[in-house]
């Protein structure tokens, strides 16, 4: 019998601290963001857009009181194309669901949607991202981090440029600190970070930081990542595709942008695909248009102010520019959107008996022509462990379900946020609550929702043990 999902009346989680506390917290900031936005609109944009507020507004009483959770309307349904997982989980496994009671996992992608719903419905608001103010603001805060990365990338290329032939152990240690630098990207969450200072999130980008929270990772199977990828590229594998289902945008993207520019240039990657969020989700998740403004922000020196074209550091980033621009004309990195990633499912449906969410489609897809999938991230592992109250040793294959056994070789990056936790060694669990204990006393058991501690968990389900 499988574990039960965690539920947002779960005592002394912090599923239930999200539902009950932050998710008010969030809408407000929405509200309030919205009030920003129509300071600078007028006319019919101004009518809509006073609707939506007063919506939200009512929203976030619907979520506080801890009423049913509704069907989306005939309406709703066909204006702002929302996939039938919603309406089916509620007709069905969902249908006593409240706002205190419901799965956490389901409910927290459904209050997403329902946020984009009301834009969706007004016309001059469909496309309208509520989050990009914060996406862009906390980008801008990440100068620092994004400076030191870019001139870290940058002389790397050229010393990559002038010896070509990397050989294995230099080759692993490049990918293991660019590993490193995209799995502490994740840290920068918008969810989490909605009070940060600038100087917080100085103090998780950087290399001082990563080095000091090199011990934090408590599971660690990046070496067996890249033997994968350097046993393909010695057998001259002709396309080695290494996809990442994306997610966080601003600095986490730059860091793992980086890391495709790494798999590049050392040949473990001929090609990467990127998957990223067709609706604005969890606030800071990547659509295609976040790509886009961030190629643009590394251009702009009002964004980044990093002196005249001349300077280290705007080279540096002029560097990295040209080298996404040549990725992408070149097809050696791809983006791609998909409405899978935004559903309620978790990824276990990633499978050829799903036939109604496109987890078929995507399985074949990633089964057929991706060598690594790495998916990037707090609710991507949620989602890889259907987000369940598995025992903390439980083994890392058990808790992905079919994704074990199914072709797909499947690499997680996670900075710790939420309750779930698997695929610890014995005795780790019980250490690191005793050392959380003396920070924050009374939470030791919640050191997994703090995005102090991460786990990098491989399953290579080509080659099954
Ligand atoms: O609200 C909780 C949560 O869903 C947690 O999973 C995590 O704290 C955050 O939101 C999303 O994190 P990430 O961006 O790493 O998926
Ligand atoms: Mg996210």
């Amino acid at each position: 019998m499988l574990p039960p999902r965690y539920r947002n009346n779960d005592e002394g989680t912090f599923g239930k601290h999200t539902a009950f506390v932050r998710w008010p917290i969030l809408i407000q900031n929405a509200i309030d963001d919205t009030d920003e936005e129509l300071a600078a609109v007028e006319g019919e944009r101004a009518t809509q857009g006073a609707l939506i507020r007063d919506q939200l507004a009512e929203f976030k009483r619907e979520v506080e009181r801890g009423d049913l959770l509704r069907k989306f309307t005939v309406e709703e349904v066909q204006k702002c194309n929302i996939p039938s997982q919603f309406n089916d989980y509620l007709t069905d496994e969902g249908r006593d669901a409240t706002w205190h009671t419901a799965e956490w996992l389901f409910s927290e992608v459904y209050m997403y949607r329902r946020i984009n719903t009301l834009f969706g419905m007004q016309p001059l608001w469909t496309k309208f991202d509520i989050f990009d103010r914060v996406k862009q603001s906390t980008f801008k805060s990440s100068f620092h981090g994004v400076v030191e990365l870019a001139l870290r990338f940058h002389s790397l290329s050229m010393q990559l440029s002038s010896n070509k032939q990397q050989d294995r152990e230099s080759s692993r240690l490049l990918f293991r600190e660019f590993v490193d630098i995209s799995l502490w990207g994740n840290a920068t969450d918008l969810s989490l970070l909605t009070n940060a200072t600038l100087d917080d999130i100085k103090s998780i980008q950087g290399a001082e930081a990563r080095k000091k929270s090199e011990s934090n990772i408590l599971v660690n199977d990046t070496d067996a990542a890249f033997d994968l990828l350097w046993d393909l590229k010695c057998a001259k594998k002709e396309e080695i595709r290494v996809d990442f289902v994306l997610d966080n945008s601003g600095f986490e993207l730059f860091a793992d942008l980086m890391l495709v520019g790494v798999l590049i240039q050392l040949g473990l990657a001929t090609k990467c695909v990127f998957h990223c969020k067709d609706t604005p989700f969890m606030v800071s998740d990547t659509m295609l248009k976040d790509y886009d403004t961030l190629v643009h922000d590394l251009s702009d020196r009002n964004f980044f102010p990093t002196g005249t074209s001349e300077t280290k550091e705007s080279r540096a980033l002029d560097h990295f520019v040209k080298t996404l621009k040549e990725l992408t004309s070149t097809n050696k990195l791809e983006l791609q959107e998909d409405s899978f990633w935004t559903i309620g499912a978790d990824y276990w449906n990633i499978d050829p008996k799903e036939q109604k969410y496109r987890g078929a489609i995507i399985h074949k897809e990633l089964s057929t022509k991706s060598e690594l999938v790495i998916f990037k991230g707090d609710l991507n592992y949620r989602k890889l462990t259907g987000d369940r109250r598995w025992p903390r040793t439980t083994p890392w294959r058990t808790a992905i379900g079919p994704l074990a056994n199914n072709g797909i070789r499947v690499l997680s990056l996670r900075t710790a946020k939420a309750d779930v936790q698997v695929g610890l060694p014995e005795g780790v669990d019980e250490k690191v609550t005793k050392l959380w204990e003396t920070t924050k006393p009374g939470e030791g058991h919640l050191w997994m929702t703090s995005g102090k501690w991460a786990t990098i968990c491989l399953s290579d389900s080509k080659n099954p043990e």
